[in-house]
């Protein structure tokens, strides 16, 4: 069932292009420049003043990159919450509020405890889950599937980028519906997002690569992830996905924070994963790749195709194809994925299984 893989993330990783065609399919239409969410009846949100995202783990992480949408797109306000921290603080919702529970599995138990705090309060719930018929599914206003399939790796991967893929269509559903966004434009982002599934395609052929420079790298003992902006949350997920299945410890940061304290780490001995994707801050970005190196730290970036800078300055760099800068979080996903799963591998460890950690943590 592995399918000539040698461990389920790796074919799940492999999995990606299809997961987010069957997971955006049959919801926008190219010709009308329009989208479409028949699971959700936007008459019941339409007056809704605020969302709050609530998600664990990989899934937290996929709620901030969905906040940017979100906001970007249409324009509303977005809280993103750890579902553990919601439960036990005093959270604001009321019924001008949108709950977002994003979760693979729909069996997290805190995760479950936010979504019925939430609704107790009058909130408006429409989920974001994997499995059919799960906890979180079930006791939703509104269900987005994530056509991921079946995800068995502990670590999780098609199931997060799926979640990206669903929040954007989301974000842009909402655009429509407010009138933030002109039909031209959806139209003109619809054309970037179905091309992404061949750009991911392109990310995979740097696998051998990502496992050629994983293996040079397997004896560091700690990692610091940056990124910024779109792909804050990706440096975030890259540091869980190494620690996760590697158990090299690694830290996402947003690259802004850098000089407020990680900086102190920088060495020859704590290598630095930049996300460094062409985007609006790409000069921000590559002013930290040149802070690093004056400090003798070693830089693994991604790039853009066509990048001059911040190639020049790193030692070592994955070059990614041209895509809307709102979606770079997917190819730089599928980076530090195939990075985290080499080096487990290489370190022999269990991939699918690591220690301590269970695919759904359905207690708390
Ligand atoms: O099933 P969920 O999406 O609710 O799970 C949330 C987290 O437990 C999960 O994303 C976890 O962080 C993964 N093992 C990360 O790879």
């Amino acid at each position: 069932e592995k399918a000539g893989y040698k461990h389920f993330m790796l074919k799940e990783i492999y999995e990606q292009p299809r997961a987010i065609i069957d997971t955006i399919r049959g919801k926008y239409s190219l010709e009308e420049g329009e989208i479409y969410f028949g699971e959700v009846d936007y008459e019941t949100i339409k007056d809704i003043e605020k969302i709050t995202i609530v998600a664990c783990g990989t899934s937290w992480h996929a709620g901030l990159v969905g906040k940017f949408y979100i906001e970007n797109f249409a324009k509303i306000p977005v809280e993103v919450d750890i579902a553990s921290e919601f439960r036990y603080r005093n959270p604001i919702a009321t019924n001008k509020t949108l709950l977002i529970p994003i979760s693979q599995s729909g069996e997290t138990a805190d995760t479950i405890a936010a979504l019925r705090m939430s609704k107790k309060m009058g909130a408006k719930v429409v989920s974001i889950c994997n499995v059919v018929g799960s906890t979180i599914a079930r006791e939703s206003d509104g269900v987005i599937y994530t056509h991921a399939g079946p995800e068995i790796g502990v670590a999780s991967t098609k199931a997060f980028t799926t979640q990206l893929a669903s929040l954007f269509l989301f974000a842009l559903f909402l655009g429509q519906k407010k009138g933030v966004l002109e039909k031209s434009e959806i139209k003109s982002i619809l054309n970037d997002l179905i091309q992404l599934p061949e750009k991911i395609e392109e990310v995979l052929k740097h696998d051998k690569q990502i496992e050629d420079i994983a293996k040079e790298f397997v004896r560091y003992k700690n990692f610091l992830y940056l990124g910024r902006h779109y792909n804050y949350p990706i440096a975030l997920e890259g540091a869980l996905k190494l620690k996760e299945i590697s158990y090299i410890h690694a830290e996402g940061y947003p690259a802004g924070e850098m000089k407020h304290g990680p900086i102190a780490l920088i060495d020859k001995e704590m290598p630095v994963f930049v996300l460094g994707t062409k985007s609006r801050v790409y000069d921000k970005i590559l002013a930290n790749v040149e802070e690093v190196k004056a400090r003798d730290g070693i830089v693994i970036s991604t790039v853009t195709k066509g990048d001059k800078d911040i190639i020049s300055k790193s030692d070592y760099s994955f070059i990614l194809p041209v895509t809307l800068e709102e979606l770079t979080p997917f190819l730089n996903s599928i980076i530090i994925q195939l990075f985290a799963y080499h080096a487990s591998n290489l370190l022999g460890l269990d991939v699918d299984q690591p220690r301590n950690l269970a695919k759904s943590v359905t207690v708390e």
